[in-house]
């Protein structure tokens, strides 16, 4: 029996539909993420599993029970952690937990040291007293996090555990994550658009865009299905992409061309010999290369390849296209 398992489910509101045939299972004590940009239909898959969402067709299980059909089962069974920061401002640390605690009818002689228990794991021991409005966006979210843990969970859903987070702090909770991961023995799902982040984390991972999952396996196979060496080419705005295109196709040692825009990516088994090749087609067509670099694989790569296109979210994306920018300023 499977943790999570999903069997053609489909979520439409009116004309959208947010999550499209998805079907996949996750394994009891595996970490399994869905990795997609803004609007893939992670949180929507997430809140029919966690039984706030009906779903349009199709059937989803956890633990053996199904969402529609055994919904309060289900609920005793999750911890679920939202994408936006839920604890209350105005109350300490612990006051949060008691509530979170009540919430989920915990026996009132076992509250106290059940808490104790979750401040201790996330180390929030000392802070438990101040309020939250005093905590750090980290803090905030460990304190969401320890609410999830509290009626000890066999499976636990984090949506977006660390968006918006520097990458020290969302170091920081990986780590928490795989040590309640460990010292629980907990199935957890998580959604992330941080390629890192899925890579660092899960057992597997589902790749998911525009409602669809594109593909399902851990990062080691998808990154060595990806063959040896990765080319990217950006390349000025206004040449004629499609005859570029097309002079690509014919190079050898080749197996696949992604465009996103004015940047190819180009799938090869031996990228040294590929590279005097595209610098010919490069003269030939008299286009103008502005980089050019040769790479191994990474889940970046992976999901270009099947989807198309970048995270664009991302926010390292986001930082290279800015610094991208600001060479291009420097240069003129
Ligand atoms: N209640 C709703 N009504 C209408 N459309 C919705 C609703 N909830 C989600 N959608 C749409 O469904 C799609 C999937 O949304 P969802 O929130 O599941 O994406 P996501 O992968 O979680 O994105 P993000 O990374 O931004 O959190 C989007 O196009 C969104 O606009
Ligand atoms: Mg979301």
């Amino acid at each position: 029996m499977y943790s999570v398992e999903t069997q053609s489910l489909v979520k439409s509101f009116g004309d959208v539909t947010a999550v499209n045939d998805v079907s996949f299972s996750v394994e009891t004590g595996e970490i399994f993420g869905f990795l997609g940009p803004n609007g893939a239909g992670k949180s929507t898959t997430m809140m029919i599993l966690t039984t706030l969402l009906k779903p349009t067709s199709g059937k989803a299980m956890i633990s053996g029970f199904d969402v529609r059909q055994n919904p309060k089962k289900v609920r005793e069974n999750i911890g679920y952690v939202q994408q936006e920061t839920t604890v209350d401002e105005y109350l300490t640390g612990r006051e949060n937990l008691i509530l979170q605690a009540k919430l989920n009818h915990i026996p009132t002689s076992e509250i106290d040291s059940r808490i104790d228990d979750v401040l201790d794991l996330i180390e929030l021991t000392d802070k438990q007293n101040e309020a939250v409005v005093t905590y750090s966006g980290g803090m905030r979210k460990r304190l969401d996090i320890a609410g999830g843990l509290l009626h000890r969970p066999k499976v636990l859903f984090l949506d977006e555990p660390t968006v918006g987070l520097d990458i020290q702090t969302r170091r920081k909770i990986w780590e928490y994550i795989k040590k309640i991961h460990d010292e629980f023995d907990m199935t957890i799902f998580l959604t992330t658009h941080y390629m890192e982040e899925a890579d660092q984390l899960c057992d597997r991972i589902g790749i998911i865009d525009g409602g669809k999952i594109q593909v399902i396996d851990s990062p080691e196979n998808m990154k060595n299905a990806m063959g040896n060496e990765v080319i990217s080419i950006t390349i000025e705005n206004d040449e004629n992409f499609e005859s570029i295109q097309s002079e690509f196709e014919k190079l050898e040692h080749v197996s696949k061309i992604n465009r996103d825009q004015n940047k190819f990516t180009l799938f090869a088994s031996n990228g040294t010999e590929v590279i005097p090749k595209i610098f010919q087609i490069s003269n030939n067509l008299s286009m103008t290369i502005t980089s050019i670099s040769l790479t191994k694989p990474t889940l970046d790569d992976v999901f270009i390849s099947y989807t198309g296109h970048e995270i664009r979210d991302d926010d390292s994306t986001y930082n290279r296209k800015r610094e991208h920018a600001k060479m291009k300023r420097l240069r003129v």
